[in-house]
């Protein structure tokens, strides 16, 4: 049997005339912290929101821990959701909100995870402080400690940096990472490459509601690493010559230069390559990795689905 915790099928979804998510297919296997990457648009809160069934599918179906999730799924009390923004009694410290939540839902304190959500979030004496005293990321880890009291197994977090500022992004990720540390398999989206790269160790990059690429962050890094960008007098004949070179699996035109990809070649042969048959090089430097390969993958799926419409057009 898999040992999938979400397990998405050929998901669609639209709002009227919107296509939100289209034929999403992914899934989260314990112990992962996923990453769905994507710009603004692409489809990552709706996909969240079905899943945690305050949204149903035109299509396709959504499975938490091996079940079919409905609005009224069992399965949602093993997960910690913040898929909105996390709201808090201002006047009230950050310990009676978490105490009155959880209490709201007719448990008893003395069987919530108190300790180990105090610290995995790590907000020292603050957490005595009333809320209307706390920065944004300290607000983001209360939310983090009231999802974390109910020793949840898996973690669905909707763009959980978001307005925050470099200081407390670099905390959250920090966070995240002590909760993989503690065994937890995370759902998150992000729009932002680095972050994912960080926390994350797969990724699903989505662009207009479908999948772009899926892989291991170093899969999908490693697409564009050894990649090198280079300038010189005379790039035409540079592109011939290189093309040839069996160290080199790619040449593009990009900008003033070329961008190459090397199979094995280390930086300095290429450089002494175009040196040694009479160019003159005026640059060469790596590319940025991941980057590129966001954007790479994000332009690739561009393409796909406009020869995809143009197809549907022909035919
Ligand atoms: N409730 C809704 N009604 C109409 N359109 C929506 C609704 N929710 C999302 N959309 C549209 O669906 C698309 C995907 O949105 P969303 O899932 O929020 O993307 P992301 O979270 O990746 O930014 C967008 O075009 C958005 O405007
Ligand atoms: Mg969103």
């Amino acid at each position: 049997m898999s040992d999938a915790i979400v397990e998405v099928e050929g998901l669609w979804k639209s709002f009227g005339s919107v296509s939100a998510v289209e034929d999403l297919s992914f899934a989260v296997q314990r112990g992962q912290v996923y990453g769905l990457l994507g710009p603004n648009g692409a489809g990552k809160t709706t996909t969240l929101r079905i899943l945690m069934g305050l949204e149903r599918p035109s299509r396709g179906s959504t499975r938490l821990f091996g079940e079919r999730v409905t609005p009224s799924s069992r399965q949602f009390v093993r997960v910690g959701a913040m898929v909105e923004q996390a709201a808090f009694v201002p006047h009230l410290s950050g310990m009676r909100n978490l105490k009155l939540w959880w209490e709201a839902g007719g448990a008893r304190m003395k069987d919530a995870d108190l300790d180990g959500a105090l610290a995995i979030a790590d907000l020292g004496d603050a957490i005595d402080r009333r809320v209307k005293t706390y920065s944004q990321g300290m607000k983001q880890r209360l939310g983090f400690a009231r999802l974390l009291l109910g020793r949840p197994e898996l973690l669905v977090l909707d763009e959980p940096t978001n307005g925050l500022d470099p200081g407390e992004i670099r905390e959250i990720r920090e966070l995240i990472g002590r909760l993989s540390t503690h065994g937890s398999t995370v759902l998150l989206s992000s729009h932002h490459l680095s972050e994912v790269e960080q926390v994350c160790s797969h990724v699903l990059v989505m662009n207009h509601g479908r999948l772009v690429a899926d892989g291991t962050v170093s899969e999908l890094i490693g697409s564009a690493e050894g990649s090198v960008y280079v300038e010189v007098d005379d790039r035409e004949r540079a592109l011939a010559l290189l093309s040839n070179l069996p160290s080199v699996s790619k040449v593009q035109i990009q900008g003033d230069g070329l961008v190459v990809e090397l199979r094995d070649g280390r930086r300095s042969d290429l450089a002494a390559a175009l040196v040694g048959s009479g160019f003159r090089l005026e640059t060469i430097m790596p590319t940025q990795r991941l980057e590129d390969a966001f954007l790479d993958l994000l332009a690739a799926g561009e393409v796909a689905q406009q020869r995809a419409r143009e197809a549907e057009v022909v035919s």
